[in-house]
């Protein structure tokens, strides 16, 4: 029997292609796993009204890891449109499944590294002042709080009188939004616990230490935003202070973060932000590595259930080609964020040499790494398909 089982759930789209070749590389690589299948994505909602059905649900509580490709997901009347006629007009309402999925196991931790892989065409480069160019060094890994924050989802329009009364109590909503029509105010909250803002600080904490880094960096605003970016630093700083004393808590402030980006991406290493500003950092750096061709993400929380996955979406556009031309590396370094969270650090770091050799040599490119637009026609232009792509790092696991 295999030592684990894995909820391999692919969704729409491009995701299913790139997690059928994942599955072959981990097994080619030697992985000990049994995959169970999991049902997610815009065919359930359609079918059954639901995307992420409770079986699903069940697996995941039962088998604790899961590998999920990418969903569809479309606006609120779309979506209704789309339903079968039996469950028309029942007042079903479309929920993205991912956030679902993390509201429903509490995964608050999201990982997204950013790392420079050695020959890739789509890396970053930076003039010299000597009028050439050099190409950074980025190796960046982005903790961003998953569930509160910006993305929350507590917000009104039109308030009711207890929210209305509320906000009135505040001199600052006296004076700049109480002349307004309530119906024409419109209220979007942030708010942060101390306890998951806590536990995102203590991660990125951890995985410094782990890694051998010299500290972390909170990315908020604490001068502006004060009570839930002031908070989040002064915390940072105790716990640094009372069970970290070798590492140094940095910070900076996300617009000038996003500025230094061009800058000195280098210097940073382990960034913490709450969920909106580590959204925005986390495509800003991905951007300097390659893009959505490359960028993976790890979500896991204190019950024990992890989902990994490619922050690409489902790139409808592609799915339907004979050969399947879309980069698999996302998803493959999703897998081996996957490995090191349960502990198969070797083979992770395997998985990660043979993909970095793959693109160090640059003979097998898919077509964003080509820089070429995605067309039936890229195969004859010289780009790899998915699955060359993906023989070419098993052959380099060997
Ligand atoms: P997308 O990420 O699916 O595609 C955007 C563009 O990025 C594609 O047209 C393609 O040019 C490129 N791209 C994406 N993945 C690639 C890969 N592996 N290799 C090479 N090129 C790649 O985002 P889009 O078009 O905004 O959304 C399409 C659908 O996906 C929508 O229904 C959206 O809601 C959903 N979506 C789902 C996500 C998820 O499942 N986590 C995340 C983002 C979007
Ligand atoms: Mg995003």
């Amino acid at each position: 029997m295999a030592k684990r089982t894995i909820v391999a759930m692919p969704g729409d789209g491009i995701g299913v292609v790139v997690l059928e070749q994942c599955i072959r590389l981990l097994n080619a690589a030697g992985f000990d796993a049994a995959y169970v299948h999991g049902d997610i994505g815009w065919e359930y909602w359609c079918k059954e009204g639901n995307p992420l059905p409770d079986r699903t649900i069940e697996l995941l509580e039962k088998h604790k890891i899961g590998l999920f490709g990418a969903i569809t997901s479309k606006p609120k009347d779309k979506a209704s449109a789309e339903l079968i006629p039996e469950l028309q007009n029942k007042g079903l309402v479309y929920y993205s499944p991912i956030v679902t999925m993390r509201q429903r196991f509490k995964m608050d931790i999201c990982m997204r590294p950013c790392k420079t892989l050695k020959g890739n065409p789509l890396n970053f480069i930076r003039r010299t002042a000597d009028g050439g160019y050099e190409e950074p060094m980025v190796d960046a890994m982005i903790f961003r709080q998953n569930t509160e924050g910006l993305y929350g989802g507590i917000e009104w329009s039109n308030a009711p009188d207890e929210v209305w009364n509320a906000m009135m109590t505040h001199k600052k909503f006296v004076a700049n939004f109480s002349m307004h029509p309530r119906n024409e105010v419109f209220i979007s909250t942030r708010i942060l616990s101390k306890k998951y803002t806590e536990r995102i600080l203590r991660a990125a904490f951890d995985y410094a230490k782990e890694k051998g880094f010299q500290g972390i960096t909170v990315c908020e605003k604490p001068n502006v935003i004060r009570e839930t970016s002031g908070m989040m630093l002064k915390l940072a700083q105790d716990i640094a202070k009372k069970d970290y004393p070798g590492l140094s808590v940095w910070d900076t402030n996300i617009d000038a973060q996003m500025m230094w980006l061009t800058k000195n991406p280098e210097n940073y290493n382990v960034i913490v932000a709450s969920n909106m500003f580590g959204d925005i950092l986390s495509d800003g750096f991905a951007g300097l590595v390659g893009g959505l061709g490359f960028a993976s993400s790890a979500q896991f929380g204190e019950n024990g259930v992890a989902v990994f996955e490619p922050t690409h979406g489902s790139a409808p556009k592609y799915a339907s080609y004979e050969t399947s031309i879309v980069n698999p590396i996302a998803m493959f370094l999703s897998a081996c964020l996957m490995l090191d969270y349960i502990g198969e650090k070797t083979l992770a770091q395997r998985i990660e040499k043979a993909i970095a050799d793959v693109v160090l040599q640059g003979k097998v490119r898919t077509y964003d790494m080509m820089k070429i637009t995605g067309s039936p026609d890229a195969i004859k232009k010289g780009a790899a398909s998915t699955i060359q792509m993906t023989d070419a790092i098993i052959q380099k696991l060997k």
